[in-house]
């Protein structure tokens, strides 16, 4: 098996990292798989901000916790885990306008692009609660966001400190018609 589709495979979400921050090297290799992700028309119209400040993840997690609730079962590890993982790096992809398949196929680049350099990722869509709400306006303003943009997913990265058990699929999902 080549290793792209070694690297498809493998993935799985990481929920639990190190705590120790990605190198410059390896958030400029993940910034280049953004860009380089296709697009509808080739409008490109995914804009990406890499949030490495711990004030930050952890304002915004605030925020978040505050807007939705403290007990919510309604999102991953809830209880254990702040919004962002413990992740070192939360990737946040935004768009111009409601643009979830760019977004989405920007956000697998980053993905198997980490995998493939050994970082693991928990794809978030849950912080997109957040981005509803106006006290976000605030987050859209620190990272250059205009306030229109709309947010499409977040990308918890760092390295690995779990291997969890591979989650399994149903099989009755493709059918290839002849
Ligand atoms: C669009 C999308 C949104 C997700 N949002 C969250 C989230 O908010 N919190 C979380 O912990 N995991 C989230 N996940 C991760 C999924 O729970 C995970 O991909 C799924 O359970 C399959 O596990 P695997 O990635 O290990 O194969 C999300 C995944 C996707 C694709």
């Amino acid at each position: 098996m080549n290793e792209t589709l070694q690297n498809i495979f493998k993935r799985q979400t990481i929920r639990s990292y190190v705590q120790k921050q990605i190198t410059d090297d390896e958030l400029d290799t993940l910034a280049k798989a953004a860009t380089a992700a296709p697009s509808g028309r080739n409008c490109q119209p995914c804009h990406v901000r890499f949030i490495q400040k711990k004030e930050y993840l952890d304002g915004m997690n605030t925020d978040f916790k505050e807007l939705v609730g403290y007990d919510t079962p309604a999102y991953t590890r809830w209880d254990v885990n702040p919004v962002y993982q413990t992740a070192p790096t939360l990737a946040l992809i935004f768009a111009e306008n409601e643009s979830y398949m760019d977004a989405g196929i920007m956000c697998e680049n980053i993905v198997i692009a980490a995998e493939s350099m050994g970082l693991g990722t928990c794809i978030i869509g849950s912080i997109g609660a957040l981005f509803d709400d106006e006290r976000s306006l605030k987050w859209k303003e620190i990272f250059e966001i205009p306030a229109e943009y709309k947010f499409q997913i977040a990308i918890a990265i760092g390295y690995p400190d779990e291997k969890p058990e591979r989650k399994p699929r149903f099989d009755d999902r493709i059918k290839v018609i002849r």
